[in-house]
């Protein structure tokens, strides 16, 4: 059997390290979470949510997954987003994508990855949506990949916006916001992409369905 001692000795540190600061921190932490964010983000190994916006253990609801993709029929991502939504309350939902994204790499090149290009098949569909742009002769390889990054933001935070989730808080008149970040693995720095979303008229008007009571 592999144990991985040295996690558990890490662990075992870092618990006894945060109780010395805030004795009753993992006390309080266990009775309940009252997250007001959601982190929607890549799996990258560099952007872990918490950490880089300087917060606590108990303070972002997350889920991450390549390239921050948000699919309208991927269960994981609805349940993650209705339960922060309907039980915990969020008023501010972050999708946030990062430069020099693997996953929007590959969406770009025309190799075989393997199951995981059913996946980078949701991105592959924003570039085409971008094409002009993206195509453009005068963006070097790098300044392709960034700005494919940050559209491909901008686009997960319209794919939110038209899930039964957010649309049902917002026809319940619950505060709900959806941003677009981009993080930088450089220098370690959040941008804010400008795409806030807050309300039903700011969508596109098919994308908007009226609520049930109003038929
Ligand atoms: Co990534």
């Amino acid at each position: 059997m592999k144990t991985l001692p040295h996690l558990f000795e890490s662990n075992r540190a870092w618990a006894a390290k945060v109780r010395k600061a805030d004795p009753a921190f993992f006390e309080r932490l266990s009775k309940q979470q009252s997250p007001k964010l959601l982190w929607i983000g890549c799996s990258d190994s560099r952007v872990p949510a918490t950490e880089i916006c300087g917060l606590e253990p108990g303070e972002i609801f997350v889920h991450r997954n390549i390239s921050n993709v948000v699919v309208h029929t991927d269960f994981n991502c609805l349940s993650v987003l209705q339960f922060a939504v309907d039980v915990l309350h969020v008023t501010d939902v972050i999708v946030c994508g990062h430069y020099g994204c693997g996953g929007i790499r590959a969406a770009l090149d025309d190799k075989r990855h393997g199951l995981i290009d059913n996946w980078l098949r949701h991105i592959k569909d924003v570039y085409v949506q971008h094409e002009g742009e993206l195509n453009d002769p005068k963006l070097d390889p790098e300044a392709r990949v960034n700005r494919f990054c940050e559209l491909n933001v901008k686009a997960q935070v319209a794919n939110l916006c038209a899930t039964t989730v957010v649309q049902e808080a917002w026809a319940r008149g619950d505060e709900l916001a959806i941003h677009g970040w981009i993080y930088g693995l450089g220098d370690g720095l959040l941008k804010d992409l400008g795409v806030c979303i807050t309300a039903l008229d700011q969508l596109p008007s098919i994308y908007r369905m009226k609520s049930a009571k109003a038929g």
